[in-house]
């Protein structure tokens, strides 16, 4: 039988960074160089057929980077169960402003158990980078991002990878032991199907 699951999933980050080109990118396939800042928030829909059995409903929530200076986020961030935080490559304030973001989304909402909702953090318009980029693995350890991934909305890099890694950290924590009954025996939460056999991407770095 099909399982259907939604998830409510949140991107996050500074002005212009491209929250809404990735996810039309994502969703709709398209880009355009035309920047219109987002007012409030936006919904995109993404059905994945994740694997024979389960369909995913990824319910996307593009807030506004001005957002950040208002006081909505802890409305829009209820529920959430994952999210993506895009920075500009291009400018380093956007990137100063990543840590914003995730202490914003890890003081307003937390998963079931008080764990803190999965985050990747994106560097995007990869295209738009001259040299290599330094590497974000030690600060995203240390930062409790998921994974990182360098993305281009325009030239649809990686942005499949990425949201497939928070996907997967997502079904990991949906089966992750709720209730201990006795020692030595665990009672799984509503998702019992093994997520791990999705844990194959090299890009997605898990600690
Ligand atoms: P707000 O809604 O104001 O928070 O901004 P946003 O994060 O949604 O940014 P948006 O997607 O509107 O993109 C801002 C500008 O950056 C637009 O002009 C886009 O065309 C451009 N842009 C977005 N992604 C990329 C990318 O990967 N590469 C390049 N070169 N430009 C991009
Ligand atoms: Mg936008």
């Amino acid at each position: 039988m099909q399982q259907e699951l939604l998830f409510k999933v949140l991107v996050i980050g500074d002005l212009g960074v491209g929250k809404t080109s990735i996810i039309k990118r994502y969703v709709h396939q398209i880009f355009s160089q035309h920047y219109r800042a987002t007012i409030g928030v936006d919904f995109a829909l993404k059905v994945l057929q994740w694997d024979n059995d389960t369909v995913i409903r990824l319910q996307l929530w593009d807030i506004a980077g001005q957002e950040r200076y208002g006081n909505m986020t802890r409305v829009y961030y209820r529920e959430a169960v994952g999210a993506l935080v895009v920075f500009d490559v291009t400018r380093a304030s956007t990137f100063d402003a990543v840590l914003k973001w995730k202490d914003d989304l890890d003081s307003k909402v937390t998963l079931n158990h008080g764990r803190p909702v999965p985050a990747v953090l994106l560097a995007n318009k990869s295209d738009q980078l001259g040299s290599q980029q330094p590497k974000l693995d030690s600060f995203c350890r240390e930062n409790g991002f998921v994974g990182w991934f360098e993305t281009s909305a325009k030239e649809n890099t990686n942005i499949e990878e990425a949201t497939r890694c928070l996907v997967e950290h997502i079904l990991n924590n949906e089966e992750s032991p709720v209730v201990e009954r006795d020692p030595g025996s665990l009672v799984l939460s509503g998702y019992t199907n093994t997520a791990k056999d999705h844990l194959n991407c090299s890009t997605c770095v898990k600690w």
